[in-house]
């Protein structure tokens, strides 16, 4: 049997490294990073403040280059592209969700959902298309409101679909219940779960908390720029437990080298 396009995992991230700075204050925010998601897999990294989650994320959008290794999205190496092409791939294949939701306030729910598409194409989708995302995002009845009259949890559906709509090759979540209460934050889970499972969606989130991370298939542990371990959701009963697990994680490697 012949491999083709299809076949191939759709993010592939190969000894990825990256640092910042110069002499003393040099931070390596990546060392030797390795992981592939498959076809609508759900894939959370989680890791402390600083582990190099939102770098990790950046160098995956092809928002930053690295300094080592490759970032194949689709079969394609981001680092074979320049400017343009770069620019009209990211838009094509990859959508990105934020903390900070970063929807434009002066449009109404569906404006903000089409937005991409004339960004990229210069027509709006059908509206077949529109009511369907709505649909499934649980928006059906927001679609005129503006993001200043709508919940936080809301909002948050309102950028994924908008990271959607394009049906990027991946979307990348960085801390995207960062801003949720508890209640709004599992809604969101569930939805980014139900994306991966019933639409066959391909997601990777990055997150602190273990109550979103259990939500993924699988989870990687990030810690001073590398992977410790892999994790799989399946193996926990409770978000507690994982978080345990974490925390067992992040001691055993406290102080050591980490490169296992
Ligand atoms: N542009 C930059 N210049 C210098 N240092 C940076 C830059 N971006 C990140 N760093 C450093 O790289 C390390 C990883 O940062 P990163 O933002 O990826 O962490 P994070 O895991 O996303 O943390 P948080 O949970 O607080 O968002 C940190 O030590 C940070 O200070
Ligand atoms: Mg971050």
């Amino acid at each position: 049997m012949t491999m083709t396009a299809q076949d191939l995992p759709p993010v592939q991230v190969q000894n990825l490294g990256k640092s910042f700075g110069q002499g003393k204050s040099r931070v390596n925010a990546l060392v030797n990073v390795s992981l592939e998601v498959r076809q609508g897999e759900h894939v959370a990294v989680i890791g402390p403040s600083g582990s190099g989650k939102s770098t990790l994320l950046h160098l995956i959008a092809g928002l930053t280059g690295a300094d080592f290794g490759r970032v194949v999205i689709a079969g394609q190496d981001l680092a074979e592209m320049k400017d343009r092409r770069l620019t009209l791939f990211r838009r094509r294949h990859i959508g990105m969700v934020f903390q900070s939701y970063n929807l434009i306030p002066t449009l109404t729910v569906e404006d903000n959902l089409r937005l991409p598409l004339l960004l990229e194409r210069g027509r709006a989708p059908a509206n077949g298309r529109i009511d369907a995302l709505l649909t499934t995002l649980g928006l059906e009845n927001r679609r005129r409101h503006r993001p200043d009259q709508l919940s936080g949890g809301e909002q948050q559906r309102v950028a994924i679909g908008r990271a959607m709509i394009a049906d990027p090759t991946v979307i990348l979540a960085d801390e995207p219940t960062g801003n949720l209460d508890s209640a709004s934050s599992r809604n969101l889970c569930k939805l980014l779960q139900r994306l991966c499972d019933e639409h066959g969606r391909t997601i990777i989130t990055v997150t602190h908390d273990p109550a979103v991370a259990v939500w993924a298939d699988r989870v990687m542990v990030l810690k001073d720029g590398r992977i410790v371990e892999t994790l799989d959701t399946s193996a926990y009963d409770s978000a507690r437990e994982l978080g345990v697990r974490f925390l067992e994680i992040l001691d055993r490697n406290e102080g050591a080298d980490a490169c296992a």
